[in-house]
């Protein structure tokens, strides 16, 4: 791993996988550590060149509010303290914490009152994100105060000889004006770290460890065509290659001409040299989708069918040391890595199988962040067309076809989605946009074509915007691209007569229509 190396202190802050993208978008490799896991000799060992202490809901001075061994503060490390953190680098050193008359939340304006430590560059008002309820009311000795709002007079506070900089905002997230210059002022100069964390080292070292690591050892590996396991898959073919086996199931439910695709870079003549095993199972999988409509009976028949389908092929290959997965950094964290509240836990297509044998698990990619992963495939070779691929559910169109799924239903739902697909990249819109898919609804409706009536099924199209799913918005996509998309859609497709722009925002809705 990288010689620089930031270690962010989580104290249970909703934007700890934030501070520590942006603290890799300086270049500098950082991880997230729960304050629980880390005595003082954890820290020694990490041996970082600077800690970030994150946000957190508690009162620093309240009982059993989250801390850390005061020796943090010997170690010559600088360190930065972000809302809570402020409050609490505050509190061990002597000063003073106390609930503020009034809280500030969102958008304030932070006046700026010294540009000559952590804050160089800021604007005299610098519009900030807030969110707290705690105030730091007398700053330790030996600190100096560098900002203040309307309703906080101590917004920020430094002790630049010991290296000791808090600030009440949080610079991590978007709405902080300037909030990435103060990240990378602290990360880059203060700390001085050289920007060495980048995809082309990384890979070269996980060649070797895995190398390493694996010896003569048999690899398997789940490859879904999604980002994550094609990138694993190209890793790992890179560093093992023949004695990767990597198993791909086509459940009749990917997108138009998706399984060619992953085929032709996997595959036979395709970039890497490893054992690709392609399982046509779409007529199995649509056998057993006869007459389930209740979304979640669904999701467990596509689920438990693609895990018996591995487990056969599984059989077929032997005994294997090491199964491979695409788990990525916030999966972890997300899993409860860090003291935050576990948001969801990870789902691939239904877990891992029981009954294959091997004796490890092997996670590359666990470390890194989506848009680190996409530029490791670049690196690695992959074609653009798979690596900037949206997030794409483990069952696939099952769950973007309202009731029961059959064969013609899935041909309209691809054909429909594929026009959609083109035109929103004609248009020049795809990267603005977080996932846009076309849908099924469970409805035929009346219409004219030619002279004649028509009873077709009606398509739904979604859009939508957001940073990490878990709440989103419909996209305001212009109206002449929807037109176009829909009358393309309703002349080329057959059986659809109707199309809709779906407008619900996450929540009440949810991304996936079941
Ligand atoms: P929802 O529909 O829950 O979707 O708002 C949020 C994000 O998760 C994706 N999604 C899934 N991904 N297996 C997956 O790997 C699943 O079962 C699954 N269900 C939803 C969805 O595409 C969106 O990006």
């Amino acid at each position: 791993m990288a010689e620089n190396r930031i270690l962010i202190l989580d104290f249970g802050g909703q934007y700890n996988q934030l501070i520590a993208r942006r603290v890799r978008e300086c270049g500098v490799y950082s991880e997230v550590r729960g304050y629980e896991m880390m005595t003082l000799e954890d820290i020694r060992q990490f041996d970082p060149k600077g800690i970030i202490f994150t946000g957190g809901p508690q009162s620093a001075y309240g009982e059993g509010a989250p801390s850390i061994d005061k020796g943090v503060f010997d170690l010559g490390v600088p360190i930065l303290g972000i809302c809570y953190g402020a409050q609490l680098m505050a509190h061990m050193l002597g000063g003073e914490i106390s609930s503020a008359p009034t809280s500030e939340y969102g958008r304030t304006e932070v006046t700026v009152t010294d540009k000559t430590g952590l804050l160089v560059g800021a604007d005299d008002v610098n519009v900030c994100w807030m969110s707290h309820t705690d105030y730091i009311s007398r700053p330790p000795e030996g600190f100096v105060i560098t900002a203040r709002t309307a309703d906080c007079p101590v917004a920020g506070i430094e002790n630049r000889e010991r290296g000791f900089y808090a600030v009440q905002f949080h610079p991590e997230v978007n709405h902080t004006a300037n909030g990435f210059a103060f990240l990378k002022r602290f990360v880059l100069e203060i700390c001085g770290c050289a920007p060495d964390w980048h995809m082309e080292s990384f890979a070269r070292t996980q060649i070797e460890e895995i190398r390493e690591k694996v010896g003569n050892g048999r690899v398997l590996l789940a490859l879904s065509g999604g980002v994550d396991s094609s990138v694993v898959a190209a890793l790992l073919a890179k560093a093992i290659g023949p004695q990767l086996t990597c198993v791909f199931v086509d459940h009749g439910l990917l997108r138009k001409d998706e399984a060619a695709q992953v085929a032709s870079v996997f595959g036979e003549g395709g970039h890497f040299d490893l054992r690709f095993v392609m399982v046509d199972a779409a007529q199995r999988y649509y056998k057993k989708l006869a007459g389930v409509t209740e979304p979640e009976a669904k999701r467990k028949v596509i689920g438990e069918e693609f895990i018996r389908i591995f487990e056969e092929e599984a059989k077929k290959i032997g005994a294997v040391d090491y199964l491979a997965q695409g788990t990525i950094y916030p999966d972890l964290i997300e899993s409860g890595l860090g003291s935050s509240a576990v948001i969801k836990s990870h789902h691939n297509v239904g877990g891992l199988p029981e009954h294959v044998e091997f004796r490890e698990i092997l996670e590359p990619l666990r470390m890194l962040f989506k848009d680190e992963v996409r530029q490791l495939g670049r690196e690695l070779g992959l074609p653009e067309e798979i690596v900037s691929r949206q997030p794409f559910p483990g069952p696939g169109l099952g769950v973007r076809i309202i009731g029961e799924v059959t064969e013609e239903k899935v041909r309209v739902v691809q054909d429909a989605d594929a026009i959609y697909r083109e035109e929103i990249a004609v248009a020049g819109l795809a990267g603005s946009i977080s996932q846009y898919f076309a849908a099924l609804t469970n409805m035929q409706t009346v219409g004219v074509m030619g002279d004649f009536r028509t009873y077709d099924y009606a398509i739904a199209l979604r859009a939508v915007i957001t940073s990490d799913f878990m709440t989103a918005e419909a996209a305001e996509i212009p109206w002449d691209v929807l037109q176009r998309v829909m009358t393309r859609i309703v002349n080329e497709v057959d059986h659809v007569n109707r199309v809709f722009y779906d407008l619900t925002s996450k929540p009440p809705g949810t991304v996936e229509m079941e």
